[in-house]
């Protein structure tokens, strides 16, 4: 009897130190290091000026369980050696820099939010005087970093403030459409203005790329290029081949899940939102918005939102 009881009780305590690890894990305290630290206050609590080679404050792995949704995709896309995108390269590129030149004629302070894998850059970054360069992916940071050990980089959630980053220009591109939780998305937009002494850009999404019109041209352009990949020709009969050509390319539930699945959303990765709802957010900080330009790329659903600050020096 006495032996059970020993037996119940020693099993009843591994259960409950089985609990409280599992607890503690999902509560980000899994980091022997951490303690009973609130690790969100500590984080928003450090400063960052412009110092070269503090970039990895921010990387302890413990804290990615902060990291929003976002931080899964990226990572694995950045990690199997995936690239910022179409956005940050080619004609679409070369318009966004135009637009920023016809506003501010030297490109010197900036704070590059989301900033990835510096495409969009080309070889400017080491040119600026100070560039502060955020993303959520590691891997990327680390590859930036190793690229231009004196310029600053920094692992963290565009969603966490930090306090003391200023600088005259901040950049915000395509990032935006890519949050896909609603407070984060709110906090971004506040975190924006508190870190630009001068300027904002935000390139984002004017319309909804989601639209019943905007998925059947997509699936329209994919159907083509997979039945030219495949030879089949002339292409017409390709249309009467569709179920076959959609199997073979592997992606037949994706295509259909893409077809009527949500209309704000992937359900993934980007998300549409109404930009002009925010904008109240960038007058509440004393930002004013001085232009809205259209991309002529991508099917010209992005736009460059320019604001700058009506505080005078
Ligand atoms: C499409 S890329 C754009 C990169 C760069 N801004 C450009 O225009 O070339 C989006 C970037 O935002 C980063 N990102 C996504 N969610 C983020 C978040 N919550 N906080 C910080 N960076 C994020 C991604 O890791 C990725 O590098």
């Amino acid at each position: 009897m006495k032996a059970r009881l020993l037996l119940g009780s020693t099993l009843a305590q591994i259960l409950l130190a089985l609990t409280q690890s599992t607890w503690a894990w999902n509560n980000g305290a899994a980091d022997p290091s951490y303690g009973t630290r609130d690790r969100e206050t500590d984080l928003m609590a450090r400063p960052f000026v412009h110092s070269p080679n503090r970039s990895y404050d921010h990387a302890l792995s413990g804290q990615c369980l902060l990291f929003s949704d976002e931080y899964q995709y990226w990572e694995t896309h950045y990690g199997k050696g995936g690239s910022s995108g179409e956005g940050s390269v080619g004609r679409s590129r070369e318009w966004k820099w135009r637009i920023i030149n016809s506003h501010v004629k030297e490109v010197d302070d900036v704070i590059d939010i989301g900033c990835g894998d510096l495409s969009f850059w080309e070889d400017r970054v080491s040119k600026l005087s100070h560039y502060f360069g955020l993303d959520i992916s590691p891997t990327i940071i680390e590859r930036n970093q190793n690229r231009y050990p004196d310029r600053t980089f920094c692992v963290a959630d565009a969603k966490m403030p930090i306090l003391g980053l200023k600088g005259r220009i901040v950049l915000c591109l395509d990032l935006l459409f890519h949050i896909m939780d609603d407070d984060a998305f709110f906090s971004i937009l506040e975190n924006l203005c508190r870190y630009s002494l001068e300027w904002i850009f935000v390139f984002t999404w004017c319309g909804n790329p989601f639209n019943l019109a905007w998925r059947l041209r997509s699936l329209y352009a994919k159907l083509v290029s997979a039945a030219r990949m495949s030879r089949i020709r002339p292409l017409r009969i390709a249309f009467l081949k569709l179920p076959w050509v959609l199997i073979r390319s592997g992606q037949l539930g994706q295509d259909i899940r893409f077809l009527v699945g949500p209309t704000h959303c992937d359900g993934r990765y980007q998300k549409y939102r109404r930009f002009e709802k925010y904008l109240e957010i960038f007058e509440k900080n004393d930002f004013e918005l001085i232009a809205k330009h259209r991309s002529p790329c991508c099917g010209g659903v992005g736009t460059m939102y320019v604001f700058h600050t009506r505080a005078t020096a």
